[in-house]
């Protein structure tokens, strides 16, 4: 029998002015986009979240922590790598990615597959693994304000015994 594995993340910044909107890598066009030290790409850090949460190693932060300078303006793409190398060296490989993007503008769905495409890239998945959805908040809470973005990811992992 396999060992199989789930893992789950969440993330939230803060939407600023004159900020770019990154997700999955994928740089989205508008006029504002997100806060934070790295490139405050949330759909990776969610993503990456689910993988370490995956294989029980901890969470981003204690990898990667905001307080230091390399990860200032950050490509969030290396956390992605780092978090699948980190899970290939206990023995496992991801069966599928789920994630949800909570954003109420600008719609994104025209720029789904391209998302899905850069991630599974740079998870060195097929794109059939790596799935991507997006949701407003309905115009209620920080989200629906436009104060603020969320994401959420699930991952499965599995390992031969
Ligand atoms: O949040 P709501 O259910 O109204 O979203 C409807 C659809 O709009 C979603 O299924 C998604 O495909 C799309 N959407 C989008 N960009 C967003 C939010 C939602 O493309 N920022
Ligand atoms: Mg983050």
């Amino acid at each position: 029998m396999s060992d199989l594995r789930i893992g789950q993340g969440w993330d939230v910044h803060r939407i600023g002015p004159g900020r770019p909107l990154i997700l999955g890598g994928v740089k989205i066009p508008s006029e504002f986009g997100l806060e934070g030290h790295s490139d405050a790409d949330i759909l990776s850090h969610a993503i990456t979240d689910a993988l370490l949460g995956a294989a029980a190693l901890g969470d981003i932060g204690m990898h990667f922590p905001d307080s230091d300078a390399r990860w200032k303006d950050a490509d969030s793409r290396q956390f992605l790598r780092a978090a699948r190398d980190l899970i290939a060296a206990q023995g496992y490989s991801i069966v599928n990615v789920d994630s949800t993007v909570i954003l109420e503008r600008p719609k994104l769905k025209d720029f789904r597959h391209a998302i899905r495409e850069k991630l599974a890239e740079t998870l060195t998945l097929e794109v059939g693994q790596v799935s991507v959805k997006f949701k407003t908040a309905e115009k209620t809470g920080p989200v629906g304000e436009g104060r603020s973005a969320e994401a959420q990811a699930l991952v499965t992992i599995c390992r031969q015994p």
